[in-house]
């Protein structure tokens, strides 16, 4: 199989990318990302030199160069590009519009063109909402996103389900719930907890810290990805998650814990606007359909994100000063790849 993906220099792309490159022998991998300050090419330093993968960069919104992509042919496309992170969408949300909204309908577009087999469209359980305490949300839930990246990602969805319902473009949505593990920016909650407690700087919890969110861990997402790539269903739509909501004064604590560091670094500070209560995800469909169970439970999941992030304090530091742009400008400038070559 020829996937193209996209966003691959991310963190849940780059370990999708080393997911299928480790686990599908044979695959080949085209990895189409901008490198916005989320990506990072450092994540992929131990593939690049992989016969069976190439990075090209571009826009998921420059509808000549991702149709000059898919002009070569392709088995499926994986879709992550976007604009992640909550907090930027409220300070300014021209950037998740266009790219999470314009730029899965150019893709989407040039894939119908294309008549690429499949089209895997990674998307978020916050399209749902707050979810009231005890309930979970399955795939028919009423979708009321409450961030401007949850409406960006939601109207992304709606555009993923037109095409199929108008042109039955094999497409497919896929709902995962809050992703933590190793190469997440340290803007997020965990490595953002992590690193700050490595550097003896306080641990900044929004609110009360009594919001619930249900973490994956984020090898078992890929997997899931990689089932729904495989076996999920065109037009359907599949939920990602561990099933155990919690709260993150729950997960801020056990980070501290397992670093051996004192609760009083926790700082309690004004909340996000906004701020969703609680996520939560029926996640019975992908079970029942496709087989897919987490494996990696909270506790496990956090002591080996706690370590990687230990293991690796340069990430941390290229992360957070912006040194690691110089990989890219080092090794990559003035290059390009196509499908053609994998
Ligand atoms: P990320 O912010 O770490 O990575 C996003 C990647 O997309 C970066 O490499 C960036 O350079 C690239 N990108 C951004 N704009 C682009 C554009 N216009 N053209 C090409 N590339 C572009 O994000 P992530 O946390 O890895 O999330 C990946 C996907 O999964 C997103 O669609 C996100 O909505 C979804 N998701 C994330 C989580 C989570 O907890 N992180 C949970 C559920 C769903
Ligand atoms: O639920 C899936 C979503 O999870 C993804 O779609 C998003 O791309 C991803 O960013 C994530 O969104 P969240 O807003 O839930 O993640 P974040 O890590 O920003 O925050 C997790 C929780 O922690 C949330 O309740 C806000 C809180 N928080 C976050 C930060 C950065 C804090 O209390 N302090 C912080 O400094």
């Amino acid at each position: 199989m020829r996937l193209l993906v996209t966003g691959g220099a991310g963190f849940i792309g780059s370990n999708f990318v080393r997911y299928i490159l480790r686990t599908r022998p044979g695959y080949s991998i085209l990895n189409l990302d901008k490198l916005t300050y989320a990506g990072n090419l450092e994540n992929l330093s131990d593939v690049e030199s992989n016969p069976h993968y190439r990075f090209h960069r571009g826009d998921i919104c420059d509808v000549e160069a991702v149709e000059a992509l898919l002009h070569e042919p392709v088995d499926g496309v994986v879709h992550f590009a976007a604009e992640s992170h909550v907090d930027r969408s409220i300070a300014d949300a021209r950037d998740f519009i266009r790219t999470n909204i314009q730029g899965t309908h150019t893709l989407l577009d040039a894939a119908r063109r294309a008549r690429v087999p499949r089209f895997v469209h990674v998307s978020t359980d916050e399209v749902y909402g707050s979810l009231p305490s005890g309930k979970a949300a399955h795939e028919e839930w009423p979708l009321q996103p409450n961030s401007p990246y949850a409406a960006s990602k939601a109207a992304s969805d709606l555009l993923v389900r037109s095409f199929y319902q108008t042109y039955r473009f094999p497409a497919i949505i896929a709902r995962a719930s809050n992703n933590y593990g190793p190469r997440q920016f340290p803007e997020k909650l965990i490595p953002l907890m992590i690193s700050n407690a490595l550097e003896g700087r306080k641990l900044p919890v929004y609110g009360d810290g009594l919001n619930e969110r249900d973490w994956v861990f984020v090898e078992d997402h890929c997997r899931a990805i990689d089932q729904v790539l495989h076996s999920g269903r065109p037009g359907e739509i599949y939920n990602i998650g561990f099933g155990r909501p919690v709260t993150n004064l729950e997960v801020v604590r056990s980070v501290l814990r397992i670093l051996g560091k004192p609760e009083d670094m926790i700082e309690f500070v004004a909340d996000r606007p906004g701020h969703d209560r609680r996520y939560a995800l029926d996640t019975g469909k992908i079970e029942r359909e496709l087989g897919w169970r987490p494996e990696v439970d909270l506790e496990a999941g956090l002591v080996e994100t706690v370590e990687w992030y230990c293991a690796h304090a340069e990430w941390i530091r290229k992360a957070k000063s912006g040194d690691y742009r110089a990989y890219y400008e080092k090794f990559y400038l003035n290059r390009s790849a196509s499908l053609a070559q994998i």
